[in-house]
């Protein structure tokens, strides 16, 4: 089954999203405050993930989606990149052992081809390790585009030998189809724009951004952009005075 579509349906109010989607921005601004080398921000950002994902788990979300390499990001300096690609080791080998206790289910989208071959195995081993899991669904997007998803969703269906397709083809064949189309979305750091994430996928997402940076973005910066998100009125297109009483918003 595909997700329910916020184009073609109306979605289901939910309090607490079902699905949050996070662009985890502001590491190297981060550590450069404090005189360190970029990189210190991305090892901290870890552990604010971390500590994203129990929270997240504890607010009863069920997919969180974080940006973590984007398509663009590869145009970094070498020693970045091959900092970021330790620390996704890191992640897939390490921190994986302790996702698995808490219950999280764990996946990568993105373009894999571009990683190395222990990278490639890893996250094969992480997802095999935890696809059993009924807790939170923690999806790493790395090597990850918007436009670059669209694209392969595009080039499976003309594979298929489709000449027409509907949105709900289309739908079917991008990352996460399972996953309900994202409820909120994050972007710490400052920057207000989407960077190429989930272009199709957050058609109808409610945007928080913030100042804060991501190593900075704790429990209290977390409460804050869900008590955003449960001001928000969702119309999907309608008026205010269409929708039930319980999601009017003054
Ligand atoms: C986000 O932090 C992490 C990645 C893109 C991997 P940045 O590294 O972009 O941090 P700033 O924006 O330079 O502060
Ligand atoms: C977006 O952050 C990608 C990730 C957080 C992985 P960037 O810091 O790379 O975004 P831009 O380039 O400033 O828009
Ligand atoms: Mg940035």
């Amino acid at each position: 089954m595909t997700r329910p579509s916020s184009t073609q349906t109306i979605l289901d109010y939910t309090d607490v999203p079902r699905h949050v989607a996070v662009i985890m921005d502001g590491n190297g601004r981060w550590a450069k405050k404090r005189l360190l080398p970029r990189v210190m921000g991305h090892k901290q950002g870890l552990d604010v993930l971390e500590n994203m994902c129990r929270v997240c788990a504890a607010k009863g979300v069920q997919y969180l989606t974080v940006f973590a390499f984007s398509t663009e990001n590869w145009r970094r300096p070498a020693d970045e990149v091959s900092f970021l690609m330790g620390l996704f080791l890191v992640a897939l080998q390490k921190k994986v052992q302790t996702m698995h206790k808490n219950g999280l289910r764990l996946k990568v989208i993105g373009d894999r081809s571009r990683f190395s071959a222990e990278i490639q195995q890893s996250i094969v081993a992480a997802e095999k390790l935890t696809e059993n899991n009924t807790g939170l669904t923690l999806t790493i997007a790395a090597d990850y585009g918007g436009r670059w998803d669209i694209l392969q969703a595009a080039n499976a269906l003309l594979k298929e030998g489709k000449t027409e397709i509907t949105e709900s083809d289309l739908s079917a064949k991008l990352m996460l189809p399972d996953a309900p189309e994202p409820d909120l979305f994050i972007r710490t750091g400052g920057e207000t724009r989407i960077s190429n994430f989930m272009l199709w996928q957050m058609a109808y997402a409610e945007f928080y951004f913030t100042d804060t940076l991501w190593p900075d973005f704790k429990d209290d910066e977390i409460d804050k952009a869900f008590q955003s998100f449960g001001k928000r009125e969702r119309r999907f297109g309608r008026t205010s005075e269409q929708l039930p009483p319980e999601q009017q918003r003054p």
